[in-house]
């Protein structure tokens, strides 16, 4: 049987037939998305396409000028080290444009752009510096611990609903110092947030701006509530360390402190969420990967986390728009004009990787642009995915080394989440 590495290489594309706005293209099987990209990569780089149109809804966003694909990691590379080009403030995480409210409701910083960013950025970076995450070890290690054990008592048979799901939520939340009672309801609110229009999510007749605008006032709701208290109830947890800094302008608002939480629950979720669950699917077709982990996963651990994250590229694309005219490897630029940055193609890039599509726990060097290429914006939370998803695959192949997938993931139809909405498994 063909493995999805050996048909993704064998995958033909006509560069005029690849739609990246068309939804259709999204619910594609994994393997001929690369070869699409393999394809943009080697005949058309940088390419151009119309915004895709959202249906049924009762709020009409205007239809924009399109955007620019940018698919070769060198190019994803030069527009992320030049933020004061590359503006992220218009919006991050949409090819449309959002009206300026929605863009802060629902991204926070990451649409944020200088001297905005630094002073958001500076505010949270203490909370998910190393020395930090060292400290939400221990609720690692727990939460781990609670996850494996409820699915080993009676899982589902879903390694996402029973794992992968579950673990990063409830540590996310337990650093935010939300009530387990709520656990549920940020977990809904987040998959709809992020589903991409993908109709498991999103029942049909469900109006999908409204759908999403609704979750992130519940989630703003929660948090708006429990920063208020801890303002005046502080404990040790971020929510109190955000809300109670010593210097005013060192200290998040209410409103800036509910869009943080908005964006963590969003970045910081379904991104882990969607790692943990496609390393399980790697692991099961590349049994010889598994067993090289099996045997030496402290010497393994580092290299493996990075090879995940490259493979899983669990966020496709973040987009920039131009502040100035400016030549891109050849390609004019103006101002105004937007650009997709597609970190799962870089991450596939010949350029950049001996025998991309091979999975190696081991590769080294692997420059991947999993969480971003290095610029201002790169993952906040890159060191708490890494811990989490270490700690997560050390427990499953030393309680149960011989956990594997039983069937194919049931892939997310999103273009910008990388997501893997049911993947049947056993212990
Ligand atoms: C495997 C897991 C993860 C992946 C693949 C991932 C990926 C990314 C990417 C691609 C970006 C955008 C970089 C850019 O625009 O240049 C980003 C930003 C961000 N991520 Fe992550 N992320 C992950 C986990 C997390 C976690 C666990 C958290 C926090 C709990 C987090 C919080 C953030 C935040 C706050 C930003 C915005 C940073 C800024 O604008 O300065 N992420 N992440």
């Amino acid at each position: 049987m063909a493995t999805i590495s050996q048909m993704t290489t064998a995958a033909q594309w006509n560069p005029d037939d690849i739609d990246l706005s068309d939804p259709e293209f999204w619910r594609r099987p994994w393997s001929e998305r690369d070869g699409a990209f393999a394809t943009l990569r080697r005949e058309r780089p940088i390419s151009f396409y119309d915004e895709p149109v959202i249906t049924g809804s009762v709020i009409e966003l205007p239809r924009g000028a399109g955007y620019y694909a940018l698919t070769r990691h060198r190019d994803v590379a030069e527009a992320s080290r030049h933020p004061e080009i590359f503006l992220s403030g218009p919006g991050a995480v949409s090819q449309m444009d959002m009206p300026p409210e929605m863009v802060e409701y629902f991204s926070g910083m990451i649409s944020t752009d200088n001297p905005k960013h630094a002073r958001l950025r500076r505010i949270v970076s203490n909370a998910f510096n190393p020395r930090n995450v060292r400290a939400v070890e221990d609720s690692i290690e727990r939460v781990a611990d609670e996850v494996l054990a409820r699915a080993q008592r009676g899982g589902t048979g879903d390694f996402v609903a029973d794992v992968a799901a579950p673990f990063p939520l409830e540590i996310i939340c337990s650093m935010m110092g939300v009530p387990a009672s709520e656990y549920a309801t940020v977990l809904k609110c987040s998959n709809v947030i992020l589903s991409g229009g993908d109709s498991d999510l999103l029942p049909e007749g469900t109006d999908p701006i409204l759908a999403i605008l609704e979750a992130g006032a519940t989630l703003t709701g929660i948090m708006e509530e429990l920063g208020a208290y801890r303002l005046d109830n502080p404990i040790d947890d971020i929510t109190s360390a955000l809300v109670n800094a010593e210097i005013e302008s060192e200290k998040l608002t209410q409103q800036e402190l509910a869009s943080f939480f908005v964006l963590l629950v969003t970045a910081g979720n379904e991104t882990t969420r969607t790692a943990i669950a496609h390393a399980l699917h790697a692991l099961s077709e590349h049994p010889d990967q598994k067993a090289r982990l099996i045997d030496d996963f402290e010497g393994l651990s580092k290299t493996a986390t990075d090879e995940i994250v490259r493979w899983a590229s669990p966020v496709i694309w973040m987009r920039r728009t131009l502040a100035v005219d400016h030549v891109l490897s050849g390609v004019e630029l103006k101002a105004g004009d937007k650009v997709l940055l597609f970190y799962n193609s870089a991450n596939r890039d010949e350029d950049a990787f001996v025998d991309p599509e091979r999975f190696d726990v081991g590769r080294t060097p692997n420059d991947h642009y999993g969480f971003g290429a290095p610029g201002p914006h790169f993952c906040l939370g890159a060191h708490l995915a890494r811990r989490e998803i270490t700690v997560m695959w050390r427990e499953l192949l030393r309680r149960t080394p011989g956990v594997h997938a039983t069937g194919a993931p049931s892939q997310l139809g999103s273009s910008f989440v990388n997501g893997i909405k049911r993947l049947p498994y056993s212990f």
